[in-house]
């Protein structure tokens, strides 16, 4: 599960940190939570594009191995002002095969849902021919959800209604998995 927004007081953390524990609870999927702010790529600094994979940078053999040893992901992330954070494309776009034919999914966030960011997300998820799951989450996060300290007041609240979504995700997840060690 990639954390999707590297904002110091970002909402994401909490959000991707739930999305794990139902999953634990609801499958038996075994799930990581790959933080970019961890991760902390600079913007893309290979001379080569990704799909030679020639990488002159240690940071994007890293990337590539950590990449690499996941079967599948689900990216937790924003909206940002109609579309997604360019920290997840920086980070997308830093390698190629390495996603090709990994199945994915999404759960976006905003006022809305995240409608927009999830639309442009998922096209470059095919660009990328990575297995997109016919189920996404779109999470309606509304200023009333918010505390005076702009965190989420109530996580479980604010998220249960999409509990029965996420466990066809990981439903999706491992019917795509099936048959890999
Ligand atoms: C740069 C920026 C742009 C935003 N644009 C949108 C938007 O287009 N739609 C929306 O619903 N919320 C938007 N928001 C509000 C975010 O949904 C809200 O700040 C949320 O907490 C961001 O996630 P994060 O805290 O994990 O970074 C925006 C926030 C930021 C910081």
């Amino acid at each position: 599960m990639v954390i999707g927004s590297t904002r110091p007081t970002r909402i994401c953390g909490g959000i991707a940190t739930w999305v794990r524990d139902r999953l634990h609870q609801d499958s038996d999927l075994g799930c990581e939570l790959v933080d970019l702010a961890e991760i902390a790529l600079p913007f893309l600094d290979e001379p080569v594009k990704a799909a030679a994979q020639q990488y002159e940078h240690e940071h994007t053999r890293a990337w590539s191995e950590l990449v690499q040893g996941y079967h599948g992901f689900l990216f937790v992330f924003p909206q940002y002002n109609w579309g997604y954070p360019g920290v997840l494309k920086n980070a997308l776009d830093y390698l190629y095969r390495e996603w090709h034919d990994r199945p994915a999914s999404l759960l976006t966030y905003g006022t809305r849902g995240g409608g927009k960011a999830a639309e442009q997300f998922i096209s470059v998820l095919h660009g990328l021919h990575m297995r997109v799951l016919d189920t996404h989450i779109e999470a309606v996060v509304t200023d009333q959800d918010l505390g005076p300290d702009g965190q989420l007041r109530d996580l479980d609240r604010t998220l249960r209604p999409y509990r029965a979504r996420l466990r066809k995700i990981g439903e999706e997840l491992a019917e795509a998995l099936s048959g890999r060690e």
